[in-house]
Formats: C-alpha cells, sequence, structure tokens
C-alpha cells in the first residue's frame, strides 16, 4: 500500500476535485451534477477529464483508448504526458484563477490501472505523475466504487481498449483505488456508486462544503 502524500499540499487557490473510479462506475454523471450544484450557487467551475482535456490529450486518448496494443510502461509515460499537458495548460491556471476543478479522472487512475492493474511499481507510476505535474494533488479525490460486474452492465457503448480487459484485471483496479483511499482517508471520500447520482452527488456537495465558503470569498474578490 502506497503512504499518504504528505510532501505535498493541495494548491493554495481555487478547488481542486479528481473524480476516480472503475470504467462506468459514474464519474462523468458526478462531474456533471457537481458542476451544476456548484454553478447553481454562482460558483466558476470548470470540468475537464483525462486523458483528453486539451488538443493534444485528445491526440493522446485516441492512442491510448482506441488504438492498438501498448506497452504497459508507454502506456504509462502516455497517460502521464496527457496528464502533464493538462496540469500546466489547464488545470492550474483555472486553480491559480480561483475556479473549482473538477477532474474527471486523474493521478490514482494510473496507480490503479498501471500500477495495480498492469503490474507496474506503484509508487514509481505515482513519481511519474507527481513529477509530469509538479506535485499537483486534489483536495479531495471522490472514488466511486462498484464491483466490475455491475460497472460492465452500465456500459453501454462499444468498449474502448482498457474496457475491454478481464474482469479480474477491473477487480485489481477497483482494489487499486480503495487502496489508495483507505491509505489517506483525509483526503477521500469513498461512495457506494449504485447509489442514485443525486444522492451521490449531495454526499460530494457536503465533503466540499467546508471549503466552498473560502472558494466563492476568493472569486468574489478576483471579479
Ligand atoms: N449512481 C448511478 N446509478 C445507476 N446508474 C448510474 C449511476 N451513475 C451513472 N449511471 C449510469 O451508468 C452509466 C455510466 O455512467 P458514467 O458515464 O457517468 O460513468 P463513467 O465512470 O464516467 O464511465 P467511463 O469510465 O466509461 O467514462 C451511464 O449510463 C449512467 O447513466
Ligand atoms: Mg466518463
Amino acid at each position: 500500500m502506497l503512504p499518504p502524500l504528505t510532501a505535498h499540499a493541495p494548491p493554495a487557490r481555487g478547488l481542486f476535485v479528481a473524480f476516480e473510479g472503475g470504467d462506468g462506475a459514474g464519474k462523468s454523471t458526478q462531474a456533471r451534477l457537481v458542476a451544476q450544484a456548484l454553478q447553481g450557487r454562482g460558483l466558476r467551475v470548470v470540468t475537464t477529464r483525462e486523458p483528453g482535456g486539451t488538443t493534444v490529450g485528445a491526440a493522446i486518448r485516441e492512442v491510448l483508448l482506441h488504438g492498438e496494443h501498448v506497452a504497459p510502461r508507454a502506456e504509462a509515460l502516455l497517460f502521464a504526458a496527457d496528464r502533464a499537458h493538462h496540469a500546466a495548460t489547464v488545470v492550474r491556471p483555472a486553480l491559480a484563477a480561483g475556479a473549482v476543478v473538477l477532474c474527471d479522472r486523474f493521478m490514482d487512475s494510473s496507480v490503479a490501472y498501471q500500477g495495480a492493474a498492469r503490474g507496474l511499481a506503484h509508487a514509481e507510476v505515482r513519481q511519474l505523475s507527481l513529477w509530469a505535474t509538479e506535485g499537483l494533488v486534489p483536495h479531495l479525490t471522490v472514488v466511486l466504487d462498484v464491483d466490475a460486474a455491475s460497472a460492465v452492465a452500465r456500459r453501454g457503448k462499444e468498449p474502448d481498449r482498457l474496457e475491454r480487459e478481464s474482469l479480474d484485471f477491473h477487480e485489481r483496479v477497483r482494489a487499486g483505488f480503495l487502496a489508495l483511499a483507505e491509505a489517506d482517508p483525509g483526503r477521500y471520500l469513498v461512495l457506494e456508486a449504485t447509489r442514485p447520482p443525486r444522492q451521490l452527488a449531495e454526499a460530494v456537495l457536503a465533503a466540499l462544503e467546508p471549503q466552498l465558503a473560502q472558494v466563492a470569498a476568493d472569486q468574489g474578490a478576483a471579479s
């Protein structure tokens, strides 16, 4: 199990929330519902995703998810390359401007997929991500937890390269996310992803509540 990232503080401005979980866990649904709720309260919100939150990232996403076999270390580097560009050109500028950034997948997906599921060393995969982003860590990581078989049943569209992996692979992904959350409970919110979407979004908002007043004040001061 990896130790908590005690040496890495979340950004001083803005609010950075990562939504993590297996394929079909409900990450995009939650990012959307939480964005709507926060925007309804007048907050500036940037919703983005990895891989593919930038033009460069869209090209990397295509290679990673819709191309041919990619060797595990190349896969890890491509995800890290996407993250480096995304952090530098989208996430950090938005946070510096005081925005709430809701990111559909982030660093923990690399540890869960390339570490826990593919078998690369977890600490190296996480270090690669920290190097890529110059130490960017979320204020809160929401893990949407669902068993692999239920998640498959939810996924409607044609499966991508990673979704085509075995149930066993996806159970290792799930265990990878849960291990990260267990090691650092203060920075995680683990939710049973079979609960109704609106209830889940309420739980995320409740977890963010203590920080929202400061974010709103910063945004008010900046506008
Ligand atoms: N809490 C929930 N309960 C039941 N169904 C849900 C829930 N959340 C999302 N869904 C449904 O499950 C499917 C997958 O949801 P969503 O696209 O949000 O997952 P995802 O984690 O973003 O998936 P992917 O990894 O493929 O991007 C969608 O059809 C969505 O409507
Ligand atoms: Mg999604």
